[in-house]
C-alpha cells in the first residue's frame, strides 16, 4: 500500500496561490512517480481573511494545522494591513505554536541562473544556512516606557535559553554529519560554522560557543569555525566557497539569508523551511506576496517548487526531494532570467517543464 501524507496548504495572498499551484503540480508529479499519495487541505489564512473577519489564525484552525504531516505556505502580507499584525498574527505565530525551533535555507545557485557574484559559479554557492527560528530578537520580550517624552525608553530583548542553543546547534551539527561537503563528496570536511557576534554580545556568545563546544565534542566528524556576522556578510560575497553549513541565531539568520538568497538568483529562486524535527513542520519559498505581479502569471515559482522539495525530503520521500531539485536544475538553464516577466515562460510554463524534467 502506498504512503499518503496530510499536507496543510496555504496559498496565502498575491502570487502565493499561483507559486503554490506549481509546486503542488510538480510534486503530484512526483508522488505518482515515487509512488506515494498527497492528500492536502487548504486553508485561507492571510490578508484578505484579515480584512473580511478580522482574524489572523483562529485557535480552531491551529487545532487542525497540529494533525497534518506538514504545511506547504504560499506568501502571506495584504497592502492594506498595517506591517506587523499578519507577520506576528500568522507566520510568526505558526512557528512558535508548532516550536518549529528550525529555519532551514539552502543557498544554492542553480545551473543557468545568474548571480551577481562575479566569477561565482554552482560550485562555488552551494552551502546552507540553519538559523535558529524560536528565539533571540522574535520572542518580543519588551517595551516602552516614559511614552511621548524625550526620556521614552524602548527596550527589545535578545534572550536564549541553552535549551534552545542546544537543540539548534544539535540539529546543525548532524546536519552537517548527514549534508556536509564531505558527506556530498564536495570536500575533505563537513564543516559547521557558527555565526555570531561574541566580541559586542559577549554574554549571548559565551553561551552560543560553550555549547557549540560541548555539543560538538560528539561529532569529531564535523569541522567547527567561529564568524562574526559581520565579516561572515563579507565573506558571503568575496568567498562563498568557503561555507558549507552555517548555523546563526534568529535575527543574524533573518538577515544574512536575505544576503544568501540574491546571491544564488533572489527571492524567485530562494526556499526555506521551518522545521519541528518532531513535529509539524512547514515549507516555504522566502520571497514575498508581490502584489505588482499578482494574477498576471509572471511570478517564479522556482522557490515554492524547491520548498516543496525540501517538504518531501522531510517527510521521509528523499528520492522524490532528490528527483525535484535535480528537475529544477534541468530547467534553470533553460529559462532567460529567475526575475518576475523576465523567465520568457509563464509561471504555468515554468511549472510544465519542472514537472516534464521529472
Ligand atoms: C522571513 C521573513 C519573516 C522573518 C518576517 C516576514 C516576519 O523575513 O521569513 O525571513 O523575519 O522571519
Ligand atoms: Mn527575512
Amino acid at each position: 500500500m502506498s504512503k499518503t501524507y496530510k499536507i496543510a496548504v496555504l496559498p496565502g495572498d498575491g502570487t502565493g496561490p499561483e507559486v503554490i499551484g506549481e509546486g503542488c503540480k510538480v510534486m503530484d508529479a512526483a508522488a505518482q512517480k515515487f509512488g506515494f499519495k498527497l492528500e492536502r487541505v487548504s486553508y485561507d489564512l492571510g490578508g484578505t481573511r484579515y480584512l473580511a473577519t478580522g482574524e489572523t489564525l483562529p485557535d480552531a484552525v491551529l487545532a487542525e494545522l497540529r494533525t497534518f504531516d506538514a504545511i506547504y505556505l504560499g506568501a502571506i502580507g495584504h497592502t492594506d494591513v498595517k506591517p506587523g499584525i499578519l507577520e506576528k498574527g500568522v507566520l510568526l505565530r505558526l512557528r512558535f505554536e508548532l516550536d518549529q525551533y528550525i529555519n532551514l535555507r539552502p543557498v544554492k545557485l542553480y545551473p543557468g541562473v545568474e548571480s551577481p557574484l562575479r566569477n561565482k559559479g554552482s560550485k562555488e554557492i552551494d552551502y546552507c544556512v540553519i538559523r535558529e527560528n524560536s528565539g533571540g530578537l522574535y520572542t518580543g520580550i519588551g517595551g516602552l516606557s516614559r511614552k511621548g517624552t524625550k526620556d521614552e525608553v524602548a527596550v527589545q530583548q535578545m534572550m536564549y535559553t541553552y535549551a534552545q542553543v542546544e537543540r539548534c546547534l544539535r540539529y546543525a551539527f548532524e546536519y552537517a554529519r548527514k549534508y556536509g561537503k564531505k558527506a556530498r563528496g564536495l570536500g575533505p570536511a563537513n564543516t559547521l560554522a557558527l555565526v555570531g557576534k561574541s566580541n559586542v554580545l559577549t554574554f549571548m556568545y559565551e553561551l552560543w560557543n560553550r555549547v557549540f563546544a560541548e555539543v560538538g565534542a560528539e561529532f569529531p566528524d564535523v569541522k567547527r569555525e567561529y564568524y562574526h556576522v559581520d565579516a561572515t556578510c563579507l565573506y558571503m560575497v568575496a568567498s562563498p566557497e568557503m561555507f558549507d553549513v552555517i548555523v546563526t541565531g534568529n535575527m543574524f539568520g533573518d538577515i544574512i539569508t536575505d544576503l544568501a538568497a540574491i546571491t544564488q538568483g533572489g527571492l524567485g529562486v530562494a526556499a526555506g523551511g521551518n522545521i519541528n524535527p518532531q513535529g509539524v513542520s512547514m515549507f516555504e519559498p522566502i520571497g514575498g506576496t508581490a502584489p505588482m505581479w499578482t494574477g498576471k502569471n509572471a511570478i517564479n515559482p522556482i522557490a515554492a517548487i524547491g520548498a516543496g522539495a525540501m517538504m518531501l525530503t522531510a517527510l521521509g520521500e528523499e528520492a522524490a526531494g532528490s528527483a525535484i531539485e535535480a528537475a529544477i536544475a534541468r530547467t534553470t538553464p533553460k529559462m532567460k532570467s529567475q526575475m518576475a516577466d523576465q523567465m520568457g515562460f509563464t509561471t504555468t510554463q515554468v511549472g510544465d517543464l519542472v514537472a516534464a524534467a521529472l
